[in-house]
């Protein structure tokens, strides 16, 4: 029978249709994330609750705030590993990291020792202020040694707003797009919510993630699952959203 009210969107009950998250700051004191090992026991055991089933998680590594290392940032995995399995919390994680491409990036990549997401793939970011001047160049050398750029956030990047040909032109160099979930719900502001949206129409994003830095970050993620709009645009968009490209579950 016609319907004149159609039903509306039915809710996603968790993120379970993500699967994995390949974005988020959980390992205690190295970032702007997980401040000790009880956050990260927090933090962790919402994204359980949340229906993840794997993490990969990203410590940040920039020269001059958080000028982490591979061996630190394995150190403090295990450290995490062992208090989950202290507290019997079943979580398989794992550490890439989320490389700033700064003036230092280049010799990291030359040094070959990049910390990945599966797929060879290396999660970059750049300053939210303006794109870093040799960015090119470092997509190319990633791609010369084999790895595979992915962008984190690039709703975020508030400089490409009205010249939405960079976007292309960065997808045409062979980057793929990470979205932050957070970024559909308007935490970031306006102007964010709506380049997500447009990548998302132009079916430019490859990955979602919750780029977790806190408890605030959890329970906003948590809160979405009850919003309609934003239940909207991710079951609209799910095939693009979903981490299942990873093959890891
Ligand atoms: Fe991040």
């Amino acid at each position: 029978m016609f319907n004149l009210f159609r039903s509306p969107t039915p809710l996603l009950n968790d993120y379970s249709f993500l699967a994995v998250d390949m974005h988020s700051h959980l390992l205690p004191g190295i970032d702007d994330g997980a401040k000790t090992i009880e956050d990260s026991i927090s933090l962790i055991k919402q994204l359980k609750g949340m229906g993840f089933q794997r993490l990969i998680t990203t410590p940040h590594i920039m020269a001059d705030l958080y000028p982490n290392t591979p061996e630190i940032i394995k150190e403090k995995l295990e450290e995490v590993r062992s208090a989950l399995k202290a507290h019997n919390i079943n979580m398989p994680i794992d550490a890439a990291a989320e490389y700033l491409m700064d003036e230092t990036f280049g010799d990291k990549i030359a040094a070959g020792n990049l910390l990945t997401l599966p797929g060879n793939r290396v999660l970059v970011e750049m300053s939210f202020i303006s794109p870093p001047p040799r960015l090119e160049e470092y997509l190319f050398q990633l791609q010369t040694k084999g790895y595979r750029p992915v962008l984190a956030h690039p709703e975020r990047y508030l400089f490409y707003r009205n010249n939405f040909e960079k976007y292309r032109n960065l997808k045409a160099r062979g980057c793929e797009f990470q979205l932050n979930l957070l970024s559909l719900t308007g935490y970031y502001g306006k102007p964010t919510k709506d380049i997500a949206i447009k990548l998302l129409k132009e079916k430019m994003i490859n990955f979602a993630g919750t780029d977790m830095h806190h408890e605030q970050h959890a329970a906003l993620i948590n809160k979405a699952l009850e919003n309609k709009a934003f239940n909207k645009l991710i079951q609209k968009h799910k095939e693009q959203l979903q981490n299942h490209k990873f093959n890891l579950i």
